[in-house]
């Protein structure tokens, strides 16, 4: 039997039609229609609430909606051997490529300081700057941010990337390791963050590391909240070092009401919406591992539990 969970019962609806059309061979249920929890054999889910994997005692794997795992991970009701899958991209990175270049087109063609005149009545231009003039650093440079920093580059912009491990990318420079990571933050006017939370991601742009950006620059972040040390992003902001940031992603969503971050004029805050899982891309994804399990091969996406992705 194969669980499907996500904190919304409509989209369940949804999945379920679209997994019992795509593998009529299998059972497939909701959170209502479980009675035994030991017949799960897999589970497709998105933000399993804690205990969901409570007596699941002959769990086989599961099946994450979406890139990040960092919800799978660490939890006291999933066993450690029990394998992870997650998606692959998806038509997610294309998303976040959109995402990320509003933000990057937006500070080249300085729309935030426009929109900050336009409030208060100023028309004032401001000299022009090519995308060759606008240096961006890309942290992360795997499925989606490997995606993210070519387009950049395909735009003009004068891309840098930082990822754990070494990566080769045509036409980017590409850095690992403390020293890297330091050199792209000292070179990035647009700060550009597509990593995953893991324990080595987690704080990474912190007070220091964040003063690092040269004066003037901006942070975009889409990968996951926990990177971002929001009080020292909010002190660049106002002491005017950092000129302006988009952020998809919080530490606590949704974002409290009542933080100062919402009511700032040089940060724009979106949902965690940068990159949205298609619902018959993931249908697709995941029917194609389950049939490759049937087969006996070895599924797409596993997680490296160790490493968070
Ligand atoms: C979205 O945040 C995802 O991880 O897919």
């Amino acid at each position: 039997m194969i669980l499907i969970h996500t904190p919304a019962p409509r989209e369940v609806a949804a999945y379920l039609d679209l997994f019992r059309t795509a593998l009529p061979q299998h059972v497939f249920t909701d959170l209502e229609g479980l009675s035994r929890p030991e017949d799960v054999e897999y589970v497709i889910t998105w933000g399993p609430p804690p205990g969901l994997f409570v007596g699941m005692s002959r769990l086989k794997g599961v099946f994450n909606l979406g890139a990040g795992v960092d919800r799978l991970l660490q939890r006291d009701d999933l066993a450690a051997e029990v394998p992870i899958y997650r998606l692959l991209d998806g038509g997610m990175a294309q998303q976040m490529v959109e995402y990320v270049r509003y933000g990057v087109l937006g500070y080249q063609r300085h729309m935030d300081i426009y929109r900050r005149q336009q409030t208060a009545g100023v028309w004032k231009m401001l000299p022009p700057r090519l995308p060759a003039a606008v240096r961006v650093g890309v942290l992360g440079l795997g499925e989606i941010g490997g995606q993210v920093a070519r387009a950049l580059a395909a735009d003009g912009y004068r891309v840098q990337g930082w990822s754990r491990s070494a990566h080769t990318l045509p036409g980017i420079l590409c850095h690992h390791g403390p020293t890297g990571l330091d050199t792209v933050l000292n070179e990035s006017d647009v700060l550009v963050c597509v990593l995953p939370s893991t324990p080595q991601t987690r704080g990474l742009l912190d007070a220091t590391r964040l003063a690092r950006l040269p004066p003037g620059a901006m942070v975009i972040n889409a990968g996951r909240g926990d990177l971002l040390d929001l009080d020292a992003l909010q002190g660049l902001l106002e002491s005017g070092h950092l000129r302006a940031a988009q952020l998809d992603v919080f530490p606590e969503e949704p974002l409290p009401p009542a933080h100062p971050l919402w009511r700032h004029p040089a940060v724009t805050i979106t949902p965690h919406v940068a990159a949205i899982t298609l619902r018959q891309e993931a249908v697709e994804q995941i029917s194609a591992n389950l049939r490759r399990l049937a087969e006996g091969s070895e599924p797409l996406g596993k997680v490296a539990r160790t490493q968070g992705y």
